[in-house]
């Protein structure tokens, strides 16, 4: 067995798909056979974005009957719920002090759901104007009324007080966004396209910017989870942490914190390295697009036989007839059916589909029957874990009891390099 520690979260924030399978969860087994492996349900993570306890609950015992299914070997690998060592938060506060607050700012993660905010601004002021519109107002009369009112507002000599200060912008927005809209209206009406209107649409939009709260909806857990992901890591001097491309960030940011704390308080952590899984390409929903929870498109990975069938039927394809010739790599049914069979089952596949011949009806009954071969040992175990949740409590609990050995073990360390065990 390789000496060196590998470890890996997954955040139980809905039920697991194909995609989580493929992506996650095969590559975690596989990556923890031979290794002194921890593998953890990151539920402390998924607090920033799951508020009701029933739905966490369900998701936790979800995702944890599925590694089990799936032959996650418990008695190696060390498999524990994250909340069910504390000393994870502890660590997490200390590390706090050590962590730059910049560090946070530049987290993609954090930084997406800002552009997100952004563009939903944006959108939103867009939505309200053309809802105005459908009151029946031209654009050209909504200008004039606001530039009305505006040299009302300077008319009155109000110009410099506070509240009028703030009018002004908001009536200058008002006039920038109309002016948008105004060249877009003659633009429909029959004139060619205007560079004009792209800089006020530029202009338009640098506005809402400055205005927007960007960090709407962003909670404390979600802004400072890199630091929380970074005390999973050092809590159980983790040497390799295997990740998807999306997390390689955190565990960078995880070896700069621990770096700043032994230069603070002398070597206490090692260094971790991300281990970023081979690319397994990004596994299709029923619409062709990635498979996500966030777009509705998913196979949920024990859905019951007859289930399992009805979502493959669905599965969007083209119009091409059966004898036409069909391109396998951009195809749902074929990539979805090369996690499921064999070398020469998929080979097979492909030149019939290259050939032509096969209709997608066909196709997507031969993903059907390879995909229930694989996946009907493993949903038995998964069915008979679900109605017996107390199972897989017990494994968790045993494994949280390992868990906690080597982190109160790390947590003793830290406070020694703090000085915190002075009067112990
Ligand atoms: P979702 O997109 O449904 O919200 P998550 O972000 O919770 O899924 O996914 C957890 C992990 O599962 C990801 O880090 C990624 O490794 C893997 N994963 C999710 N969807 C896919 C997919 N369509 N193809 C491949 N891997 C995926
Ligand atoms: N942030 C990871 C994800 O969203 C989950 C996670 C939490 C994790 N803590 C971790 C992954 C520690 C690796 C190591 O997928």
């Amino acid at each position: 067995m390789s000496k060196e520690i590998i470890l890996t979260g997954i955040k139980p924030t809905g039920t697991p798909h194909l995609g989580n399978l493929v992506g996650a969860i095969k590559p975690i087994i596989e990556m923890s056979q031979g290794r002194q492996a921890f593998v953890f349900i990151a539920d402390l993570h998924a607090l920033n974005m799951i508020h009701s306890p029933a739905e966490l609950q369900k998701y936790t015992l979800e995702v944890a009957a599925s590694f089990i299914a799936l032959g996650l070997d418990t008695s190696k690998a060390v498999f524990f719920r994250q909340s069910d060592v504390p000393e994870v938060a502890y660590l997490s506060t200390l590390l706090m002090n050590v962590t730059p607050k910049g560090l946070m700012n530049r987290a993609h993660s954090y930084k997406e759901i800002q552009d997100i905010n952004r563009e939903k601004a944006f959108i939103k002021q867009m939505r309200l104007l053309e809802e105005d519109t459908v009151l029946n107002k031209t654009f050209s009369e909504k200008c004039k009324n606001l530039k009305d009112r505006y040299e009302r507002l300077k008319s009155e000599g109000n110009e410099n007080t506070e509240k009028s200060n703030q009018l002004k912008v908001l009536l200058e927005e008002f006039q920038n966004i109309t002016s948008v809209f105004e060249k877009r209206y003659k633009e429909h009406v029959g004139k060619s396209k205007d560079e004009r209107l792209i800089e006020k649409v530029f202009e338009f939009e640098q506005k809402v910017q400055k205005n927007v709260d960007l960090d709407i909806g962003i909670n404390m857990g979600l802004y400072t989870y890199p630091v929380l992901m970074s005390a999973d890591i050092l809590l159980y001097n983790s040497d390799i942490v295997p990740v998807g491309k999306d997390q390689k960030q955190h565990v960078e940011f995880a070896r700069d914190i621990a770096g700043s704390f032994n230069a603070i308080y002398g070597e206490t952590f090692k260094l971790p390295q991300p281990f970023i899984q081979e690319d397994t390409g990004l596994i299709p929903g029923l619409d062709g697009r990635k498979m996500s929870k966030s777009y509705g498109n998913q196979i949920p990975i024990f859905d019951s036989e007859a289930e399992l069938k009805k979502k493959i039927m669905r599965i969007i394809t083209d119009s091409k007839l059966p004898e036409e010739p069909k391109n396998p790599d951009n195809d749902t049914i074929f990539l979805l059916y090369k996690h499921f069979a064999d070398a020469a089952a998929v080979a097979d596949l492909r030149t019939r589909f290259e050939k032509g011949g096969l209709g997608y009806g066909d196709a997507k009954k031969i993903l059907y029957e390879a995909a229930n071969d694989y996946l009907a040992a493993p949903r038995a175990r998964y069915e008979a874990l679900m109605k017996n949740p107390k199972e897989v409590y017990a494994l968790l609990g045993d494994g949280a009891k390992r868990a906690r050995e080597v982190a109160a073990a790390t947590t003793d360390r830290v406070k020694r390099a703090m000085k915190l065990d002075y009067f112990n």
